[in-house]
């Protein structure tokens, strides 16, 4: 069964509230034709409004980069799902390597966040990946399956339909140092065992696995040509449009161009 492929941009901490409406009229104007891919961007926090008003009419979704667990409260600098969802958020990225380290996120605090995005309706994309050391000292799938278990405890089959899962290893993200298609397949295709095993087969082959780290418009093709790599979450090269309109473009074999409207 073949999944329909999810771009989704994570803009990180860049663009302000005019730079991110620029952008995004540039990826609107540059996929308006663009058909048979869904297509995201997740601009920060202080862009998102700006990006939903921007976004008005178009078949790009938009997405957050973190949320908390909690609904509201005393929670000093969170964001709340209520609070995206005013924005009109449908993804939410959950457990990026970024938040990790630089933040402390816990597989536990992950499975949290999950758990409320599922509850309040969002599409959780849940980032797993090993780091340089976890790869060569050959422990990358026990730790894939340890973030894979814990952040996922508790939640059932159906639940999962929902979740996009994101293989990110931490070596590849901003290097330029892309894992080869055929490392990134191996991995999916382990993240998809151990989907069916635990939820079944028919779970598993709706499950949609990206792959993340350095994602650029001259290697999205050869990813995408794996059966397991369903997308992918593009960091830097998401921040410049014509490089993102190309990846969307280029992930598709045949790209299907609409009838244009006016
Ligand atoms: P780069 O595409 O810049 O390597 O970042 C990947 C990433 O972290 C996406 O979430």
């Amino acid at each position: 069964m073949k999944r329909r492929p999810l771009i989704v941009g994570n803009w990180k901490m860049y663009k302000s509230i005019p730079e991110t409406i620029t952008l995004v009229n540039v990826i609107k104007a540059g996929l308006y034709k663009v058909a048979g891919v869904d297509v995201a961007v997740c601009p920060p926090f202080t862009s998102l409004k700006a990006a939903s008003e921007t976004l008005e009419g178009a078949k790009i979704d938009l997405g957050a980069q973190d949320m908390c667990s909690e609904v509201e409260g005393a929670f000093t600098g969170a964001i709340s799902p209520l609070m995206l969802k005013d924005v009109r958020c449908r993804y939410v990225i959950l457990g990026h390597s970024e938040r990790r380290k630089i933040f402390g996120e816990t597989n536990g605090e992950i499975n949290r966040k999950i758990s409320t995005a599922l509850r309040f309706s969002f599409v959780p994309i849940l980032c797993v990946g090993e780091t340089l050391e976890e790869r060569e000292s050959k422990r990358a799938f026990e730790v894939v399956k340890e973030q894979f278990d814990t952040c996922l405890i508790g939640l059932a089959a159906s639940d999962i339909e929902r979740v996009v899962i994101a293989y990110e290893p931490v070596w590849a993200i901003g290097t330029g140092r892309t894992a080869t298609p055929e490392q990134a397949e191996q991995m999916h295709s382990y993240i998809r065992r151990l989907l069916k095993e635990k939820y079944g087969e028919v779970v598993s082959e709706r499950v949609r696995i990206l792959y993340g780290g350095s994602v650029k418009p001259d290697n999205i093709a050869l990813l995408m040509a794996k059966s397991n790599v369903d997308g992918a979450l593009v960091g830097g090269a998401s921040i410049k449009g014509e490089s993102f309109i190309q990846i969307v473009t280029n992930a598709l074999p045949e790209p299907l161009l609409e009838p244009v409207r006016r």
